[in-house]
């Protein structure tokens, strides 16, 4: 008999942007006649730069040729995509970083999630409430988070509230954490940290043998100066923290599939003897036994993203999705609702009006107004009575969003 493994038949419901789907179709199917706005899952709708789309076009070539085909690609990714990565988005801002230390991935949610692997089932883990639910899924599949209950809360998991009311900075935990997720620039609340905060972070994990796993896939979204582009711009980063980061925020790829994450050798874990292990070794040998890297066409499209073109495109696209959030925020707060983010993140996060439970208000907007958003308490208990909309629409559909935000809307 095949056995289940039960920690998946302790997670509740759907993963969250599967159960706004499943709600979208079934109101489809309801209103058939509805135009539907969808501001909810970060998806993005400019096309690639055209650097990157040149670039793949060439590399589609070279695999039709005898002498430039390639075969299965290096588990860690190809150096050419791995040498620009480390001279624009470490060495430009004076960090340094080896070449073994970046791992070149299909993705920052697939990372996110597979990196618990490398971690004993007894850490206990700390994320920031509301959280990009993949951290706190991904735990609950090893079994590492406890029951799940009628709170909204894993009993293992230590949470990090972020709220309008501490300006969402998460605070250290009373107790000694051993994994500790960040999300800065944040998802969902398009918030950020300093580099000052940030240090505290870095200090809690080195006083505590602790490691961060610090996503930073919104860091291109990054406009104001004294916010940090990375973690490793703090002093004491390297002994404690893996950063992941992403080309499909920063360049559109969220179909095309390409990340990076960055395990400096320093950071380690530890053995039941306290014999020190090397993350990046656990992780390198992990990669090479579940991944066969990405495809060469992918990783040249990326590399791509560092040219002067490629650069210049991707500015052109950020700025088009920043401009959608000072709209939405602009708009929604010209109706008196409450909003955050949207400066340094494509996330706008809102007060629902009244209090409004999020799924209330989820489905008061889709009916109301058409439009599909994210309703706050799917990332968090702490995410109740707020709501997210993403910036990564066409601007013709935001701004129509907005106008049904003040005309449909019943406030
Ligand atoms: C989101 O909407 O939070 C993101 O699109 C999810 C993701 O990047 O996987």
């Amino acid at each position: 008999m095949a056995y289940v493994n039960e920690n998946h038949l302790k997670l509740p419901g759907n993963y969250l942007f599967a159960e706004i789907g499943k709600r979208v179709n079934l109101f489809k199917n309801d209103h058939p006649e509805a135009k539907i706005i969808k501001l909810g899952i970060g998806d993005v709708t400019r096309p690639l730069p055209a650097a990157c789309i040149d670039a793949m076009h060439r590399a589609v070539d070279e695999m039709g040729r005898e002498e430039t085909f390639r075969g299965y690609p290096e588990y860690e990714g190809y150096d050419f995509l791995i040498q620009k990565i480390i001279e624009y988005d470490y060495l430009k801002r004076g960090i340094h970083i080896e070449a073994d230390e970046v791992f070149v991935s299909d993705g920052a949610k697939s990372d996110t999630a597979n990196i618990q692997e490398l971690f004993g089932s007894d850490n206990i883990i700390a994320v920031t409430d509301p959280v990009y639910p993949v951290y706190v899924d991904s735990n609950a599949m090893a079994g590492r988070t406890g029951v799940y209950g009628a709170d909204g809360k894993w009993s293992k998991v230590v949470y990090l509230p972020c709220t309008a009311e501490n300006n969402f900075v998460p605070q250290l935990p009373d107790a000694k954490v051993d994994m500790i997720y960040l999300c800065f620039p944040n998802n969902p609340t398009g918030m950020t940290l300093t580099k000052a905060q940030l240090k505290k972070w870095v200090d809690y994990a080195k006083a505590n043998k602790s490691v961060i796993l610090f996503d930073s896939a919104y860091e291109a979204y990054i406009h104001e100066e004294d916010v940090p582009h990375s973690i490793f711009e703090v002093e004491g980063a390297r002994e404690v923290a893996v950063e992941f980061r992403s080309f499909s925020k920063t360049a559109g790829f969220t179909g095309t599939r390409c990340a990076y994450t960055v395990i400096p050798k320093e950071v380690k874990v530890f053995a039941p003897d306290g014999e020190a292990q090397s993350l990046n070794r656990l992780w390198y040998r992990r990669q090479a036994t579940k991944f066969n890297g990405v495809s060469y066409i992918v990783q040249r499209g990326a590399e791509a993203v560092y040219t002067e073109q490629g650069q210049k495109q991707i500015k052109a696209t950020i700025g088009y999705y920043m401009e959608n959030a000072r709209i939405i925020r602009d708009g929604l707060k010209s109706i008196g609702i409450q909003v955050f983010g949207g400066v340094n993140a494509p996330y706008i996060w809102l007060k629902t009006p009244d209090g409004m439970d999020s799924w209330a208000f989820f489905d008061k907007l889709l009916s109301e107004a058409n439009i599909v958003g994210t309703p706050g308490s799917g990332f968090g208990p702490s995410g109740r009575g707020y709501f997210r909309l993403t910036a990564f629409g066409g601007r013709e559909s935001t701004e129509e969003a907005v106008e049904r935000f003040k005309t449909r809307l019943k406030l």
